[in-house]
């Protein structure tokens, strides 16, 4: 993973790398650096630990510089030291490189390197770019192209960005991992993601893979990798810097979740006409010839993909939810033309998605993809787009995401029950069309009203935390838990409510709260699982509409508004992200930063 940036321009590089470091931080927080060029050599300032603790280290010593590249690292060759912090050097540090994704072949560059003479000082597959691009120099007429030789040397995923002594220039290129150019009226910015820059500019180019790009003071020069010009369009992003900022909320996860009504208004808005879906992308008869649907995604988006999956079943869809890690190494069965492969993705960079999205496409599917991210990888490979419209998301925790993927799918599914033959979409579809139009207000009416603090603070002190549910709250409670472990670090785990007397039962004591969602359907037979793990002594969470049977049983509440069983599991979700935040924030845990994970996942 890691976030890069560069910058060229009038006025000092450093602030404007460390703020925008700053931004890019959700994709990486074990250690940060940044490089400038100043007519005197290239310094580099760099340290394990987060942007903040390299802004300590640069007070009173800030460095000149028109022209730099800083970096946020998620490590994956070596471990989070001052060392192996970017931007890492050449032998006679003539050169400077910052690097996101994993050099496959550094350990033969690294080989013929040092036959050479050259010597490394860190763990990092990272530190052949800089050594390779020296060697290049130094018998090259043309710095441009000793870059191209470069790059054309790397196996493997990388969005590079490389500084050489006395020149005034950025040399960049991507494969694999993304890489954005930002035009502003007297400077240029070259980043993985667009906020690193939002506050400079919105006018961007997305760099495809194979494209290598020289930034200069008064122009950008874009090539392929055998140095053709090529030319991208200027793109307008549509995001405002505040979305991108924290406000005033302690943390993004907050700011995210307490912004969900606007962002599920935004996903809703266009897409319905009477009974009818109608999604931007698809025409009538797009899936007139589907007879399968694969849905491939990670972690949180996996979840929204198991909650459409079961809304395709109930349409009479052959339809299965696949984690994308598994899809690509195991047999998903046959894919053809008939097979339409979903790939739900918030950030559009995951690897493993991208990877299973690239295999569909080989083997001849239809592939769309789900995302939030316009210019994303993901979009750009997919034969199709469908936006989730959620604005961006900072916090590790995907929170407004998993709404705005829920919802979307549910409208796909709906949308592909009228075109795929033999299927239908619910008899109510209409109820359930109308009821959705309520979400944002519901969901706002869970965040005034709910009691999650407090039911945070009474658990506190437990072992483990169990949330279990039924059909689409199954895939609610696995995200619960989800959510739970990964902000908290305390054990969790969900389960389709059915399922806690084969086995987990066992590890159910006075000290498992289970949080048992309820939504209208099948609900019998979840309060049923709940009493059987209250009558082993485990205290119950309720987290229903008011007046359900199950809070009567149950030690303690959360409430969700009266609605349709299909949007009550988004309800009951958000009652879960808010005891994931509290819990997390009792705990001290840092909530936007979780140990040990990135916010998109750009490694297999
Ligand atoms: C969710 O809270 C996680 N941080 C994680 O599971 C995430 O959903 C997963 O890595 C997939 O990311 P994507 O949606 O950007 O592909
Ligand atoms: N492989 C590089 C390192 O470990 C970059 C890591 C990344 O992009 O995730 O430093």
């Amino acid at each position: 993973m890691c976030g890069i940036i560069a910058r060229v321009g009038d006025g000092d590089a450093i602030r404007k790398l460390v703020s925008g470091l700053e931004n890019l931080e959700y994709r990486g927080y074990d250690s940060a650096g940044v490089a400038v060029q100043n007519g005197s050599g290239i310094s580099v300032y760099k340290r394990s630990g987060q942007v903040s603790e390299l802004k300590d280290a640069l007070v009173g010593s800030v460095p000149n510089g028109k022209v730099g590249i800083g970096h946020t690292r998620w490590s994956t060759h070596g471990p989070p030291t001052d060392e192996n912090a970017h931007p890492h050097t050449s032998q006679t540090d003539e050169v400077a490189v910052v690097h996101n994704g994993i050099i496959e072949n550094y350990a033969e560059l690294k080989a013929t390197l040092s036959d050479a003479g050259h010597e490394f000082t860190s763990d990092t597959d990272t530190e052949v770019i800089p050594h390779l691009f020296e060697y290049y120099l130094e018998d090259a007429d043309d710095i441009a192209e000793a870059f191209r030789k470069t790059v054309r040397d790397l196996e493997g995923s990388y969005a590079v960005a490389a500084l050489v002594d006395d020149v005034h220039a950025i040399y960049a290129a991507r494969q694999g991992s993304p890489l954005i150019l930002g035009l502003d009226d007297d400077e240029y910015y070259l980043a993985s993601d667009v906020p690193a820059f939002l506050d400079h500019t919105d006018d961007v180019v997305y760099l495809e893979d194979g494209d290598v790009v020289v930034v200069e003071p008064n122009g950008v020069t874009l090539t392929d990798l055998a140095g053709a010009r090529i030319d991208r369009d200027v793109e307008r992003v549509d995001w405002d810097p505040e979305e991108a900022g924290k406000g005033e909320y302690d943390h993004y996860m907050l700011k995210e979740i307490h912004t969900q009504p606007n962002a599920l208004s935004n996903t809703i808005e266009g897409r319905i006409q009477g009974d009818e879906v109608h999604l931007e992308s698809f025409p009538e008869g797009t899936f007139d010839d589907v007879e399968d649907v694969h849905l491939v995604a990670c972690g949180t988006s996996y979840h929204a993909a198991m909650y459409c999956q079961q809304q395709l079943a109930d349409a009479g869809i052959r339809a299965q939810a696949y984690r994308a890690s598994e899809y690509v190494d195991a047999n998903p069965g046959p894919v053809s033309g008939e097979t339409l492969v979903v790939a739900v993705t918030q950030s559009g960079e995951t690897a493993d998605t991208l990877g299973a999205l690239r295999q569909a496409k080989e083997a001849g599917a239809q592939v769309v993809t789900v995302t939030n991210v316009v210019g994303s990888t993901a979009a750009r490979t997919a034969d199709e787009a469908l936006f989730i419209r959620a604005g961006p998301e900072i916090g590790v925790a995907a929170t407004k995401t998993f709404s705005s993927q829920a919802v979307t799918l549910s409208l796909l599914a709906i949308r592909l029950a009228e075109d795929v033959p033999g299927a239908s979409p619910p008899d109510d579809v209409a109820t359930l069309l109308d009821d959705v139009y309520d979400l944002p207000e519901h969901v706002d009416n869970v965040l005034k009203t709910s009691d999650a603090r407090a039911i945070a603070e009474s658990y506190i002190d437990s072992q483990s935390y169990f949330f279990i549910g039924r059909g689409l709250n199954n895939a609610v409670a696995k995200e619960g838990a989800l959510k739970f472990k990964e902000i908290t670090y305390e054990h969790a785990e969900g389960f389709a409510s059915g399922e806690l007397k084969h086995g987990p039962l066992a590890l159910v004591t006075p000290d498992t709260p289970v949080f048992t969602l309820f939504d209208g359907a099948g609900d019998g037979k979840t309060l049923k699982n709940a009493e059987e793990a209250q009558a082993r002594g485990a205290p119950i969470v309720a987290v229903a509409s008011e007046d359900h049977s199950g809070v009567d049983v149950a030690d303690d509440h959360l409430a969700i508004p009266d609605t349709h069983p299909v949007w009550a599991g988004l309800l009951a979700n958000v009652q879960l992200q808010l005891v994931s935040y509290h819990a997390a924030q009792l705990l001290g845990r840092p909530i936007d930063k979780p140990r040990n994970l990135a916010k998109s996942v750009t490694v297999e």
